[in-house]
């Protein structure tokens, strides 16, 4: 038998699979999920506290596969489907991480680059066309604390910032949008344990932390099919408006996006990895990092983060 690997995070939403789905176990394929049955609820919460990102299906099931993805992002797209907002949420937040992963594992493909940026800008509408887009996106948690999760978390809070702070186009919130998918590429394959507070890194890790942005930036650097925007983002994200940051970048030096993006992520960071109840976080950002990022931003995040506590 010949079986392919798919992204767990794209097997989301209520709707019956017409596949068999195994896992590997010790070298052997066990089925998990059979034909007719649906990854909702417990059984994809088992799944990703196991941590487990893939699974198999036969080669020769392909095809329908393929045909169920595109019938669960196109539902979930839909505004007219009556389905609830949180499954489509869950569906589109699995369908963008799953594009992240997808970027970070083959960056020399220009035709998954350009299914991540095609998919951005239409994740864009998605988030500024419903309203409770963003917050239905903000409580769906990163159990397994993954990069690329956090990427989909950091851009829907940049979203939901431009959107806040105006006047910017649209094809720009589109590339932020994709580079902050992407930001933290330089962590993809880190030997690093990320899931805890800075403040408890050595200095060696610190140092070995500090150079995330760069490592992600060399990786794309001489991939002709990336995005200016983006490199900036990869390279900038840890910068502070101060200075302070790893390059030492003040803030005019730096890629207006990349500041929005950097403020997006020094908040996300507190909730995925160093356990910040979300309400709290806007406040603990403030105090902890006075002038390191742009209070006018943190103050509109602060806003958004209120409407999404339920
Ligand atoms: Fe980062
Ligand atoms: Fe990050």
């Amino acid at each position: 038998m010949d079986y392919v690997s798919v992204r767990v995070s794209t097997l989301r939403g209520d709707q019956k699979i017409d596949f068999n789905a195994y896992v590997k176990i010790n070298e052997k394929m066990v089925l998990y999920l059979r034909q007719g049955d649906s990854f909702e609820g417990e059984r994809l919460d088992r799944l990703k506290q196991k941590k487990l990102r893939k699974m198999y299906i036969l080669t020769s099931e392909e095809p329908l596969y393929r045909r169920y993805l595109q019938q669960n992002i196109d539902m979930a797209y839909d505004t007219g489907s009556g389905k609830n907002i949180n499954v489509r949420a869950e569906i589109i937040q699995g369908a963008q991480q799953a594009n992240a992963d997808e970027v970070f594992e083959n960056p020399e493909n220009v035709e998954s680059y350009n299914n991540a940026r095609d998919a951005a800008g239409k994740y864009v509408q998605f988030l500024m066309g419903n309203t409770q887009a963003v917050s239905a996106i903000m409580n769906i948690q990163n159990s397994d604390q993954s990069i690329s999760h956090h990427g989909v978390t950091v851009a829907t809070l940049a979203v939901a910032l431009a959107n806040r702070m105006g006047g910017i186009d649209s094809k720009k919130i589109q590339l932020m949008t994709l580079g902050a998918l992407l930001h933290d590429y330089g962590h993809h394959d880190s030997a690093l344990s990320l899931n805890r507070p800075l403040k408890s890194f050595s200095k060696e890790e610190l140092a070995l932390y500090l150079q995330h942005p760069q490592l992600g930036a060399q990786k794309i650097r001489d991939k002709k099919h990336f995005d200016q925007t983006v490199l900036h983002i990869i390279s900038q994200h840890e910068e502070k408006v101060d200075g302070s940051g790893p390059l030492k970048l003040n803030e005019s030096q730096q890629d207006p996006l990349a500041v929005i993006v950097a403020t997006a992520n020094a908040l996300d960071r507190l909730i995925t990895y160093e356990g910040v109840p979300k309400n709290d976080a806007p406040k603990r950002l403030m105090i902890q990092s006075v002038g390191a990022h742009p209070l006018m931003q943190i103050q509109h995040l602060a806003e958004v983060i209120k409407t999404t506590v339920t």
